[in-house]
């Protein structure tokens, strides 16, 4: 669906895309990560043909993007993480001024609204002023219009920023059911752990190059800790050294056998149950499940943490604190 390939931007002697290549397939919820002026706005600008490119090249379902502007704006729609003003203009007629930039009929643009609007919920404030509604609702209204003239590709910049749990969450919805319609959505966020929950690909750009991209497990697998297991054992026990009852492990003993087993880095007894940082695949980690069985312990629980965004994202953009400059 998205193929970008060396896409450079400059402003001015300042290089803020550099070399970028990103590939993102149709259906994709894709997740776009980075420090602030990292390039993330840069880039979906210039994916949305809002913006020229200084080189490389950007294709929109087989459309040329950049030498094709006109065209892309069809295939694409826009969410800015700004929402702009607009005086004395109700919801609906927000829409049809958006409907008619694409040359939208109004009775067109009118019943294509009423549906957009359920689909953000906001059907009941189809007459009241754009500028009263709260900020949740202006974003899921920017959605709602991008959306007017049914385009392949969302690009979401920033949606979630400055919204309240309730209202994060509705938009969560909101994006998840569009990506179940099949649309293919780009979006940018600093808040990592909704990101992961959302998307199944995601990117994480610095310095106007990306640093790693792929399917959300792979690219949470990559990082430096590996995968974490819990494992749970239906005769742990309680105590720390109470071996009194028979029914606990000596877990000393249990520590020293686990750390024996392939790609097994750490072990860790907690309270009640142990900690494994694993540096092997899902395979590995099968075998390690078996060896356990076979060596007779009661394995109640066995399951992989799932890995947390906000460390790989600090793993991987450690390097240079904020911003570009
Ligand atoms: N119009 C412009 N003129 C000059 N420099 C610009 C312009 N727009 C962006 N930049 C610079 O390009 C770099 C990338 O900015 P961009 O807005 O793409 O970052 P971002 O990843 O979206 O950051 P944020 O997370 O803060 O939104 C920044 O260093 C920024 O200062
Ligand atoms: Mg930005």
């Amino acid at each position: 669906m998205l193929d970008i390939q060396n896409l450079t931007k400059s402003y001015g002697q300042f290089l803020a895309v550099n070399n970028l290549n990103l590939h993102i397939d149709k259906g994709e919820i894709f997740g776009f990560v980075g420090p602030n002026g990292a390039g993330k706005t840069t880039t979906m600008k210039i994916v949305c043909g809002l913006l020229a490119a200084s080189g490389g090249s950007v294709m929109v379902d087989g459309v040329d993007a950049l030498n094709n502007p006109d065209e892309i704006k069809r295939k694409v729609g826009y969410v800015p993480d700004f929402f702009g003003v607009y005086d004395n203009l109700k919801v609906m007629e927000y829409m049809e001024f958006f409907g008619s930039m694409y040359g939208m009929k109004k009775a067109d643009v009118d019943s294509i609204s009423e549906g957009l609007l359920e689909l953000v919920n906001l059907s009941d404030k189809k007459d009241v002023f754009v500028d009263t509604l709260s900020r949740g609702m202006k974003q899921r209204l920017c959605v709602a219009r991008a959306l007017i003239h049914n385009p392949e590709l969302l690009v979401l910049d920033e949606p979630n920023s400055g919204l309240d749990p309730r209202a994060r969450f509705e938009m969560k919805e909101v994006l998840k059911n569009l990506g179940s319609m099949g649309k293919t959505i780009i979006i940018s966020s600093h808040i990592l752990p909704e990101l992961s929950e959302m998307c199944t690909s995601i990117g994480i750009m610095e310095r106007g190059q990306l640093v790693t991209s792929g399917h959300v497990d792979d690219v949470m697998n990559s990082g430096n800790g590996g995968m974490k297991l819990h494992i749970r054992l239906a005769d742990y026990g309680s105590g720390e050294d109470d071996v009194s009852d028979g029914k606990t492990y000596d877990r000393e003993e249990l520590q020293r056998t686990l750390s024996e087993q392939p790609n097994v880095r750490k072990v860790q007894c907690t309270e009640d149950e142990v900690l494994v940082s694993f540096g092997g695949d899902e395979t590995a980690a099968a075998a390690l499940l078996k060896s356990l069985i076979l060596k007779g312990y009661a394995v109640s629980g066995f399951y992989k943490e799932k890995e947390d965004l906000e460390t790989l994202f600090l793993e991987l953009t450690g390097n240079h604190g904020g911003d570009n400059e």
